[in-house]
């Protein structure tokens, strides 16, 4: 079964949308594998957006995803990841189609409320960086 990291970043946690980013995710036949409330810092966000180092806007999406908590979830299902990131919708709400989480609850393009891997082998690291083999059911 093919599996993606979600994170509830901190813009949607503080606006209580924990239950419903969930509950939308579950809707499109997704299962919850594991899940985790932390508090990210320093090290593991610019471990986690490291692809991301070199571009203007890391300093600041480093600063605000350790900016409060966040939940941290693997999903699982058939092609989890595009299907995710098709519920999801696009980076900036601006541009993300009706019906999408981005499009319902995002700020901007920054706080965005939620972050889904971008392929299934960036998927595996950035599971490893958040949860244990054993803490994944399934
Ligand atoms: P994510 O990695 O969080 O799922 O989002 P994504 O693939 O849709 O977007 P990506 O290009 O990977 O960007 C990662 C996150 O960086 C922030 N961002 N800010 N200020 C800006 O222009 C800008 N562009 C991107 C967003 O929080 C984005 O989700
Ligand atoms: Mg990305």
């Amino acid at each position: 079964m093919e599996k993606s990291l979600v994170l509830i970043k901190p813009d949607a946690v503080e606006r209580n949308l924990i239950g419903k980013i969930i509950g939308r995710i579950e809707d499109s036949g997704m299962k919850l594998l594991a899940l985790r409330m932390l508090l990210m810092g320093r090290k593991l966000a610019e471990k986690h957006y490291a692809v991301h180092a070199d571009k203007p806007f890391f300093k600041g999406l480093v600063s605000y995803i350790t900016s409060g908590p966040i939940v941290a979830c693997v999903f699982g299902g058939e092609n989890a990841v595009e299907v995710i990131r098709g519920v999801m919708g696009a980076t900036d709400p601006a541009k993300a189609a009706p019906g999408t989480i981005r499009k319902a609850f995002a700020e901007n393009i920054e706080r965005n409320s939620v972050h889904g891997s971008d392929a299934p082998e960036t998927a595996k690291e950035e599971i490893a960086l958040f949860f244990s083999d054993k803490e994944i059911f399934g």
